[in-house]
């Protein structure tokens, strides 16, 4: 059946993802076909702002030119060789990726769950070959709440029952902590850190709703890390490149982690390109034949990072978070005093979220998402009544300003 708009074409496409699809999803109903810089289009050819950024993978804007024409132009020339051989095109992003992060090596894999494994992979190789735990007994501390990705390993300490509910046996070795409790951290590592390998950690948590621990924790617990040879992992696959105003929201406490993750917006979400840095001493625990994948690092992979990376600094990303993330919330702070549906907003950057006046398991926050929606804004909510705001980097004041506009004019209309 060919769509026409006489059948619906929306409810055309909706259709066949629910009919042939894993319903691993809940999605709004919108069915998206275009998109350029902080705008995409449905298929009936509404436009939008998007607010949610593929969850941070846009931050450099839809189909950037240049990113696109470095795909196109890679594709056309080699786009995977699989590691066996050596690429023209792997050692130049390596070069540029660890220079950008101040890293003596990268690894690179493709997605953000298979950068925090590989990360939990080495570190637990260097906690048994260079600090001298004995095999098997490696513990990693992690963090409540935390969002790593979905593997079985992964899932295995995250404490969401939709993430782990019946994928168990689950992986041991890791303990849970309170996030944005340094007092916790160092009571554990003064008990036990003979056995901890690392720390793994999301500068904010992100999925878990926009958390933004109190200033002074990461720094405190990279200190905490450094006294006990802990290795102090940051999962930066969310709040990595530019999103919250600095390249590394790590670096907002001049903290420079022993192992760091990217993903998502490394690629300027053209393509899954998602990488694990750190120095040699760490790195160099990894030897051939001992972890890798057939896309890590492939050079469609390398030259689209490599022109993501230039568009974060050519346009100055962090800078323009760092900006319009201040004003957004000063302005959300000013619609917040006119209505009793939302009752904070909270965020760094241009990774915010606000809270809706109502209890987790209600269904406000996703009718208020219908509502922006008709109104020309999408975003969704994340756990319950939490609502994150993450545009594109790109986005101008004065696109911004239109935004908060929309928000404003969808609450004060938006009846429970
Ligand atoms: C902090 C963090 N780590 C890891 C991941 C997993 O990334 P991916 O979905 O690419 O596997 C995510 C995804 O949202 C994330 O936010």
């Amino acid at each position: 059946m060919t769509p026409t708009s006489q059948n619906h074409p929306a409810n055309y496409y909706i259709d066949l993802e629910e009919k042939y699809g894993a319903h691993n999803y809940h999605p709004l109903p919108v069915v998206l076909d275009r998109g350029e810089g902080v705008h995409v289009w449905d298929v009936e050819g509404k436009k939008y702002y998007d607010f949610l950024s593929a969850y941070s993978a846009v931050n450099q804007g839809h189909s950037h030119p240049a990113i696109v024409e470095a795909l196109v132009e890679q594709a056309k020339k080699l786009a995977l060789t699989s590691r066996a051989f050596f690429n023209s095109t792997l050692g130049e992003y390596e070069k540029k990726v660890t220079s950008l992060f101040k890293f003596d090596k990268v690894l690179p894999m493709n997605s953000g769950a298979e950068a925090v494994e590989t990360a939990l992979k080495i570190a637990r190789k260097w906690s048994y070959e260079v600090k001298g735990i004995s095999e098997n007994a490696a513990q990693i501390i992690v963090c409540e709440n935390n969002f790593h990705g979905r593997t079985t390993t992964i899932v295995s300490f995250s404490n969401d029952p939709d993430a782990n509910k019946n994928y168990g046996p689950f992986t041991p070795g890791f303990i849970k902590i309170p996030y944005n409790d340094a007092a916790a951290l160092e009571k554990i590592l003064e008990q036990n850190a003979d056995n901890i390998a690392a720390f793994l950690v999301e500068p904010i948590q992100g999925e878990a709703g926009v958390y933004v621990p109190d200033e002074g924790y990461l720094k405190t617990a990279y200190e905490l890390c450094k006294k006990h040879n802990v290795l102090f992992i940051a999962d930066e696959v969310q709040t990595g490149i530019a999103r919250t105003g600095k390249l590394i929201a790590c670096q907002h406490e001049d903290v420079q982690p022993d192992i760091l993750i990217l993903g998502k917006a490394l690629s300027g979400g053209m393509y899954p390109v998602s990488a694990v840095l750190a120095n040699d001493p760490i790195m160099n625990v990894i030897q051939p034949g001992q972890h890798g994948s057939t896309f890590g690092g492939n050079p469609l992979a390398c030259a689209v990072a490599m022109a993501a990376l230039d568009v974060v600094k050519d346009e100055q990303l962090s800078e323009r978070a760092e900006t319009l993330g201040q004003l957004f919330r000063s302005e959300i702070e000013k619609v917040i005093t006119k209505t009793n549906l939302i009752t904070k907003v909270r965020g760094k950057g241009l990774l915010n979220a606000i809270l809706i006046n109502d209890t987790p398991d209600s269904s406000t926050a996703w009718d208020l998402c219908l509502a922006l929606k008709e109104n020309g804004l999408l975003a969704k909510p994340t756990h319950g009544n939490i609502i994150r705001l993450a545009p594109p980097l790109v986005i101008t004041e004065a696109q911004l300003l239109d935004c908060v506009k929309i928000i404003e004019k969808t609450v004060s209309e938006f009846k429970k």
